[in-house]
């Protein structure tokens, strides 16, 4: 079983510190064999001179965001074509934070998951429910309906795909996640209960369940050792590269400890 590390450094930093942390984590990787899939998500400044420096290494690139047009008058946006010329193998699609403050629509979200879908780009799909709507029960309903829309265009068979589960009130929390293992374990079970009944079992297997919200080093071995978990996204834990660090050694345990 593969498990998916995914570093969201969102606006956090720049160039030059992108290319300090994905130093780091190169050096701390050497040597290691048995490694989760890494997937570094600097800002788009950034992507060019992280690529060059993981180009040759078992990380993988992934830019934060995405515009669905293929080219075209479209000032200040960047497009799936122009992240794979790049380097890119992952795109976040649908965070939260874009949602809250720049407005992104599921409709929007459809789009961008249609557009890195046809670049051959993997998209890592983030759904979530807000604090309101899970203090009413009403978590599973709302992630339906988030997952239904994004996949609304994606084939029924094909390549694999990443579906973060992240509560937006979960997110950047600046302390120990609030949610619980068992909470989120609960939650993927409905989601991937969900997927094989809507696609087939085939498909379902290659769409891959992975947790954020406010991960640490000090949280991530429980969530990993989840079966059902196969990965974790990363924001502020991502950019301390000894917090990082750690992180990946977790997963690592984790791995070595799977039959
Ligand atoms: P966080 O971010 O770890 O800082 O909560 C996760 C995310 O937003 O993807």
């Amino acid at each position: 079983m593969r498990k998916y590390i995914v570093a969201n450094w969102k606006m956090y930093v720049g160039n030059r510190e992108s290319i300090a942390l994905s130093r780091g984590v190169l050096s701390f990787l050497r040597g290691k064999t048995q490694l989760p899939e890494i997937i570094l998500c600097p800002s788009f400044p950034a992507l060019n001179d992280v690529h060059k420096i993981i180009a040759k290494s078992r990380m993988k690139l992934g830019a934060q965001n995405v515009f669905w047009q293929e080219n075209g008058a479209y000032t200040g946006e960047v497009s799936a074509s122009m992240l794979a010329e790049l380097g890119c193998q992952y795109v976040l699609v649908g965070h939260s934070e874009r949602k809250e403050h720049l407005g992104e629509t599921e409709e929007m979200i459809q789009k961008k998951m249609q557009a890195v879908w046809q670049q051959k780009l993997i998209p890592i799909c983030c759904v979530g429910e807000s604090f309101e709507q899970y203090q009413k029960g009403n978590t599973f309903v709302v992630l339906k309906k988030q997952i239904e829309n994004a996949l609304h265009f994606i084939p029924r068979n094909g390549r694999e795909i990443l579906l973060a589960y992240e509560p937006c009130w979960a997110i950047s929390t600046q302390k120990k996640s609030e949610v619980s293992v068992k909470e989120v374990v609960e939650v993927l079970t409905q989601i991937q209960a969900f997927l094989q009944q809507t696609f087939s079992e085939e498909r379902a297997k290659k769409i891959h369940l992975i947790y954020g919200g406010s991960v640490e080093k000090n949280t991530a071995y429980s969530f990993l050792r989840e079966p059902i978990v196969e990965g974790i996204l990363v924001g502020q834990a991502s950019i301390k590269i000894h917090q990082f660090l750690e992180i990946i050694q977790a997963s690592c345990e984790v791995l070595e400890g799977q039959p």
